[in-house]
């Protein structure tokens, strides 16, 4: 086995020696486990406001149990948690903050090899970057989904069965106190969003990415496999150490198209495409928008899950989880099969005889759930750099839309303006939404997925095209393009757009059009002017280096990595 990383603290035998070890010495570790065994960094996001993440210290236990059996030295330690539900303006806005701490706590710590504990959205991109520019030996562990949701008799998603009962409501279709009622039924057990929403799809990229055991992304947070899954974790990354098996070795162009192949398969987020470019970034691996298109766009989703489905992620771990997808994928000959994974062997290797044991929640790929269900991607006159719409949570009949704009210049104003029964909307228009960006929210919060009109709910109507900057829940559906790129904010034709505008979306020919000639655009060019920039903190940072949505949202200078070499000493 390679001299251990760790040893360059707790190996010493002088007075930076004593420093390292007496310290640590204050929790009752005795001397033997500070001599040439793995010590193994378990990075928890646990935290009371990250409620998906809340049961993280439990399952940090299961994980040491593993580490003690293997012969290693498990050491938990806390990074920033990132609850998508009670952080404003919006998770996201703090990605790129959390994976910085990742990264740094990686490297200037004791640490040999590293578990990383994910769920809620943020939680797990940032953890995967942070250490994907440390490089070291790393598994990756999600805490599961909640239970389904389950009210009055019928399964209710998280977050898509609360956009859908928002639309009720105000098509006076449900009460209030029904409404209310509900709050208490979605979210009934441990876990993160039981939809496949960005938390379940992330959980499947993980897994797509060979960053986990096989059977992370499904097994529910409270089925006591979860917590064996995580023991098996603990043991495996002391053998990973033991390997030097690293993360660069897992993280390969391969393992990024398998995950891209994935999330075809699975009807993933939106969001997957934003995270997996910033994880891609951190390794020097190549990986383009375009790059979801083309792998990923003419591919089948297989699974019937919401919100491009009916079942919830319990169904789909009963039904055979993740490895009955890419049991799929292999056979058709859309996966790396050689691509390696945490556990030692090929991904093709873990899964070549996955049983489904239901056909209703996972289809075969000869007669999947929805043909061609990828993430499209969009380019055009009003978006240069790109945009991507879902098309499996879309609607068939709206993807080749022309409408007149009406347009809203943030989202505040679209919440002042959108119940205005005198607003000149209805269902032959385009909605859009500007400076919901990267830069412009800041953060680019998830609010591309806009109210309908109540006006045009009360007519039967179900969904319009909407188009924006700004990012949506991957638990959300409708025709709804996201992620302009260049943002509103930098000055991106999307600023230049009027209400009464023309707007052509050609989703066959991957086309979104503003029909203005170029002389009125030039004209509005020269009279548009940029919102000032926050001047402190990490706003100003964040805002100073952001990139935009076609390149990971990552700041700038984040981009690659800087290994873990030993930092030099602290006294
Ligand atoms: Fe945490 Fe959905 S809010 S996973």
């Amino acid at each position: 086995m390679k001299k251990l990383r760790s040893q360059a603290w707790f190996g010493r035998q002088d007075r930076d020696g004593f420093l390292y070890r007496s310290w640590m010495k204050n929790q009752g570790w005795p001397n033997d486990l500070f001599q040439d065994r793995p010590v193994i960094g378990i990075c928890n996001t646990w935290s009371e406001l990250t409620p998906c993440n809340a049961h993280f210290r439990d399952l940090a236990e299961y994980v040491k149990r593993g580490v003690w059996e293997a012969g290693g030295f498990p050491l938990e330690f806390p990074v920033m948690s990132l609850g998508e539900t009670q952080l404003r303006p919006t998770a996201m806005l703090f990605r790129n903050l959390a994976s910085m701490d990742v990264e740094e706590s990686i490297r200037g710590n004791p640490i040999d090899g590293v578990v990383l504990l994910m769920g809620c959205d943020k939680t797990t991109p940032s953890l995967l970057m942070g250490a994907a520019s440390c490089d070291l030996p790393t598994i990756g562990l999600s805490g599961g989904p909640m239970l389904s949701g389950k009210f009055h008799g019928c399964d209710l998603g998280s977050g898509t069965g609360l956009w859908q009962m928002t639309d009720q409501v105000r098509a006076g279709t449900m009460k209030l106190e029904e409404f209310f009622e509900a709050e208490g039924s979605m979210h009934r057990s441990k876990g993160h969003c039981m939809t496949m929403g960005t938390a379940s799809t992330m959980a499947s990229m993980v897994e797509a990415l060979g960053m986990s055991l096989p059977g992370n992304a499904a097994i529910p947070a409270v089925d006591a496999r979860r917590n064996t899954l995580a023991q098996l974790t603990g043991r495996r990354i002391v053998q990973m150490v033991k390997d030097d098996l690293c993360i660069s070795r897992i993280l390969t162009r391969e393992a990024f198209e398998n995950a891209i192949f994935t999330n075809a398969a699975i009807g993933g987020s939106t969001n997957a495409v934003i995270h997996l470019m910033a994880i891609a970034g951190r390794t020097g691996i190549p990986l383009e928008l375009r790059d979801f298109d083309r792998l990923g766009s003419s591919l089948p989703c297989l699974v019937d899950i919401q919100p491009s489905g009916k079942h919830l992620m319990e169904d789909f771990f009963y039904a055979g989880g993740l490895p009955a997808v890419l049991r799929e994928l292999g056979e058709a000959g859309v996966l790396h099969r050689d691509a390696l994974t945490a556990n030692g062997q090929s991904i093709w290797k873990n899964v070549r005889e996955a049983p489904c044991w239901n056909r209703d929640v996972i289809r075969t790929f000869a007669e999947p759930f929805k043909a061609s269900a990828g993430i499209a991607v969009l380019h055009g006159n009003l978006a240069p750099d790109g945009a991507v719409i879902k098309p499996s949570a879309a609607s068939p009949s709206l993807m080749r839309f022309r409408g007149r704009a009406v347009v809203f210049e943030s989202i505040e104003e679209f919440h002042a303006r959108i119940n205005d029964e005198t607003l000149d909307i209805d269902e032959t228009c385009v909605m859009v939404l500007k400076n919901c960006g990267p830069r412009g929210y800041p953060g680019m919060a998830e609010v591309g997925n806009m109210l309908l009109p109540a006006k045009v709910l009360r007519k039967g109507v179900t969904d319009m095209v909407r188009i924006s900057d700004a990012r949506m829940s991957g638990t959300a559906y409708g025709t709804v393009v996201l992620h302009i790129s260049p943002e509103a904010a930098v000055g991106g034709p999307l600023a230049l757009v009027h209400s009464g505008d023309n707007i052509l979306l050609d989703v066959a020919k991957r086309e979104l059009r503003l029909d203005v000639d170029g002389q009125t655009l030039a004209r509005r060019r020269a009279e548009w002017t940029p919102a000032p920039r926050p001047n402190r903190g990490w706003l100003k940072l964040y805002a100073d280096h952001v990139m935009q949505a076609d390149k990971g949202a990552d700041l700038d200078f984040l981009v690659g990595r800087s290994g873990a070499s030993v930092p030099r000493d602290s006294h």
